[in-house]
């Protein structure tokens, strides 16, 4: 064990004292220390002559002994590939350096980002909340109760661990939670993830991007909707955009309308994209429900709001010709890198 202490010591200094300078020196080291005949292969053949209880200590001081020679190796490395670039300089500093790349944004980001833009132009503000919702929040505070047949209209994900939770499957539940805070008036923008118990396809996804806004002020009136509504589409699809609304239905809103705009493609001529309509559905809106501002102790003779709901990923579709909804998380590059040039 002693004479074994002593070698060690007396290689670890001639290994560190070993000056390489090149890859000739780097491949004379490694031969001698490191090689299958080498010294460190040669000198644990002797621990066939260490006593048993000492084998354990001899093998540790041995390991460390391999470990500071590699060690030595990996630190010169870099002139073998030098040698195997035919010996030549591997780093020249006059040339220009390798771009690196450093990423896009996503196109439902761009759009997101374009949406809350023309929102707060008009005083309005961004508001988050979560995506794992309670049912209050995501249903019954806006007038869908546990039976009401409204819910069908969302088929919903719910967390095992708790009946009560679900994944939201819309971002008015944000609605829910800024109203319940109880200061107006309320001017915000919804913007997040959203999920559904759909099957993926190019049209569907279980998961997809919502954008909401909520206005409630005293005399807030539906010409209000309208015109807000109106800037936001001649911003983002241009001045000669025009709109229509439709009557529909939501349970949180009354009177509830879709509202639909020119054909971003064809411009209201007919093309395959708005089914020859020459119209395309972008958004569904309202005003809010009395009775869902009582729900937060609003008093809906004083205060009155709208709000409206968009798909991020339908705006997307329409103002980039997106077909197929799978794209937006596939994370495919060539995809992806398509939209590099749309914001700096
Ligand atoms: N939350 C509705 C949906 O997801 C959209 C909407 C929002 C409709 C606000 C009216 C008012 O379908």
């Amino acid at each position: 064990m002693e004479a074994l202490k002593a070698k060690v010591d007396a290689l670890l200094q001639e290994i560190a004292g070993t000056t390489i300078t090149d890859a000739a020196t780097l491949e004379q080291y490694r031969i001698k220390y490191l090689g299958t005949k080498g010294i460190i292969k040669d000198i644990f053949g002797m621990m066939k002559d260490v006593p048993g209880p000492q084998k354990k200590e001899a093998g540790q001081l041995l390991n460390s002994l391999k470990v500071q020679a590699e060690a030595h190796y990996a630190a010169h490395e870099h002139l073998k590939e030098g040698a195997a670039a035919g010996g030549a300089q591997v780093t020249d500093p006059s040339l220009p350096a390798v771009p690196v790349s450093i990423g896009t944004r996503h196109p439902l980001r761009i759009v997101e980002n374009q949406i809350v833009g023309i929102f707060e132009k008009l005083g309005f503000v961004v508001a988050e909340g979560p995506e794992i919702e309670d049912d209050w929040h995501n249903f019954t505070s806006l007038n869908m109760p546990e039976d009401h047949t409204a819910r069908d209209m969302q088929d919903t994900f719910y967390v095992s661990q708790n009946p009560d939770w679900l994944l939201r499957t819309h971002t008015s539940s944000v609605q829910a939670r800024i109203l319940e805070e109880g200061e107006l008036p309320v001017r915000i923008i919804c913007p997040g993830r959203v999920y559904r118990n759909e099957t993926v396809s190019a049209r569907a996804h279980c998961f997809f991007h919502q954008c909401e806004g909520l206005y409630v002020d005293k005399n807030v009136s539906f010409a209000d909707l309208k015109q807000t509504l109106y800037y936001f589409v001649k911003e983002m699809f241009g001045e000669h955009t025009k709109i229509r609304f439709r009557p529909s239905y939501f349970p949180f809103t009354e009177p509830s309308a879709e509202m639909d705009i020119s054909c971003s493609v064809c411009g209201g001529s007919g093309c395959s994209l708005c089914k020859h309509t020459g119209w395309v559905e972008i958004l569904g809106c309202g005003m809010v429900h009395p009775d869902l501002l009582r729900n937060f102790r609003i008093d809906p003779e004083v205060y009155t709001g709208f709000a409206f709901g968009m798909g991020v990923e339908r705006i997307t579709q329409l103002k980039y010709q997106v077909n197929d909804l799978r794209l937006y998380s596939q994370n495919d590059i060539r995809f992806l890198r398509q939209f590099e040039q749309v914001l700096p």
